[in-house]
């Protein structure tokens, strides 16, 4: 795993912001993986202010996002649908056709969910996965327990996730209580991963994921098997890590 200290959120966004454009620079049909949530949206609006000054064109990429929740309409607005709509698929001026999200809405989830992954390996696979990382660990909606191999499937929320995230509904009893994820298998196979972590509340989970055992304990600890995963972390999400200054001094 390369480990990248940032000095604050913006830094943290432009490194992975750089990462992704890098990718996308190198390739006529880029496949990008993007996740939801607060931590990626800095390094989206970097890029949306590369695309928007001409500097990056994401017209011909293609991207699949991690997760969906599971009977939400699609035009709700945390429906990671219309999530993805608002903050990748529009800013980063990406061809709507090409932006794919599992369907949580299926009458045969099961049958969407080998879809899903049909259409990963029929776009040739991730370029670059985006990840952040939940207070317990974990990535996707693979909460702790999923399996290591897992592929894309429905999945039942933790109470801590659910609470986690009501602070995007009115209240804890609109969070969904199942979601369609990527499983960590499908999430490995991605060429690069780049995972962000920012805030003391993630600091746990990123101890866990860098020098913890690899567990289903802590699914983000599988990232250690990957051949090419950076950690982008701020000061406070860095904080647990075993050897701060180790990590640094690679660093410099
Ligand atoms: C989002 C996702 C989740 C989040 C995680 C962290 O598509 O799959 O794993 O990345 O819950 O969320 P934030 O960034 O809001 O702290």
């Amino acid at each position: 795993m390369e480990i990248v200290i940032a000095g604050d959120a913006q830094q943290a966004a432009r490194t992975v912001a750089e990462r992704i454009a890098a990718v996308a620079r190198s390739s006529p049909h880029p496949v990008l993986g993007v996740a939801t949530g607060s931590s990626p949206q800095g390094a989206y609006r970097e890029l949306a202010a590369q695309v928007g000054a001409g500097l990056l064109d994401l017209s011909r990429a293609s991207a699949f996002a991690l997760d969906e929740y599971v009977g939400l309409p699609a035009d709700h607005e945390q429906s990671y649908t219309a999530t993805i709509r608002r903050t990748v698929t529009e800013p980063l001026h990406l061809d709507p056709a090409r932006v794919h999200v599992p369907d949580g809405r299926a009458a045969d989830l099961v049958a969407a969910c080998e879809r899903y992954e049909r259409m990963i390996r029929d776009a040739g696979g991730v370029d670059v996965q985006v990840l952040g990382i939940g207070e317990n660990g974990h990535i996707g909606f693979n909460e702790p327990s999923s399996g290591l191999g897992s592929r894309t499937r429905v999945t039942t929320l933790t109470e801590s996730t659910r609470r986690a995230n009501a602070r995007f509904f009115d209240d804890l009893d609109e969070v969904p209580a199942h979601a369609v994820t990527q499983g960590l298998g499908t999430i490995g196979e991605a060429r690069q991963v780049v995972l962000v972590a920012l805030g003391a509340r993630k600091a746990e989970a990123v101890a866990g994921m860098v020098d913890g055992p690899v567990s289903a304990r802590c699914p983000a600890s599988v990232l250690q098997l990957h051949p090419r995963c950076t950690v982008v972390l701020d000061e406070d999400a860095a904080s647990r890590l075993a050897d701060v200054d180790h990590h640094r001094q690679v660093q410099r």
